[in-house]
């Protein structure tokens, strides 16, 4: 694992824009794993003035998101979809229908899983995965367990993720129990992995994602498994 501690939160956002322009500009069809939460806001906006400075464009490229709240439509704004709307799509270049996340909505949550995993696969795979993390070791939805599931699966939500994530919410019992993620192994497959993560309150979960065991109750530590993984912190670990 690389490490790149920056000073501040918006330079570590500037060093993973610049990490995402150069993957985009050696290979403009590649596919982008994405995330939400409010880590990579500040990437999303330099990714937007890129292109609105005319310094980059999405137009071939395609994309592909890590999770959705179960029971959330696309237009709903506390759903992932009107996130990455909100803060990446509507500013750039990017094709509507190469931008791909689950369908919280979907009847039948196990198929939209099953078409999410063959989406996955007819992508060809991601390029560049870029990843948050939970306070509690999680990445995407794959939360602590006893074992990790390898695909698109549907998932429960720790009650400390929903205490986490209801900051975004009118009240904790707004948060959805559940959720739709990729799976360990289709972030691990990903061909180079962009782990970032801002602030004191993630220095406990990154340190054990980093130096800690291998272990499913931190699901970020499987991230040492993967030969090409950068990691972008604006605190030091090692204090
Ligand atoms: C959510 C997302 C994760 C994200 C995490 C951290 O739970 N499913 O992909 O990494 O939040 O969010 P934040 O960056 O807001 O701390």
């Amino acid at each position: 694992m690389r490490i790149i501690k920056k000073e501040t939160y918006e330079e570590l956002s500037r060093c993973a824009a610049d990490m995402i322009l150069a993957a985009v500009r050696e290979k403009p069809e590649c596919v982008l794993g994405l995330a939400t939460g409010s880590t990579p806001i500040g990437t999303y906006d330099c990714l937007a003035a890129a292109c609105r400075e005319g310094k980059a464009t999405f137009r071939q490229a395609k994309t592909i998101n890590l999770d959705e709240y179960t029971g959330l439509g696309e237009n709903d704004p506390q759903s992932y979809r009107f996130f990455m709307e909100e803060h990446l799509f509507r500013h750039i270049d990017i094709r509507r229908e190469n931008t791909h996340i689950p369908n919280g909505l979907a009847p039948d949550a196990a198929e939209e899983c099953k078409r999410y995993e063959a989406l996955y696969e007819r992508l060809g795979g991601i390029d560049l995965q870029l990843l948050g993390i939970g306070q509690n070791g999680h990445i995407g939805f794959n939360e602590p367990s006893r074992a990790l599931e390898a695909g698109t699966h549907v998932v429960e939500l720790s009650e400390s993720t929903r205490i986490a994530n209801s900051r975004n919410f009118a009240s904790l019992s707004a948060v959805p129990h559940g959720a739709i993620t990729l799976g360990m192994g289709g972030i691990l497959k990903a061909r180079r992995i962009l782990l970032l993560a801002s602030g004191e309150q993630k220095k406990e979960a990154l340190r054990k994602a980093v130096h800690g065991k291998v272990d499913p109750e931190v699901p970020a530590s499987f991230l040492q498994l993967h030969p090409d993984v950068t990691v972008i912190c604006d605190f030091s670990l090692t204090l």
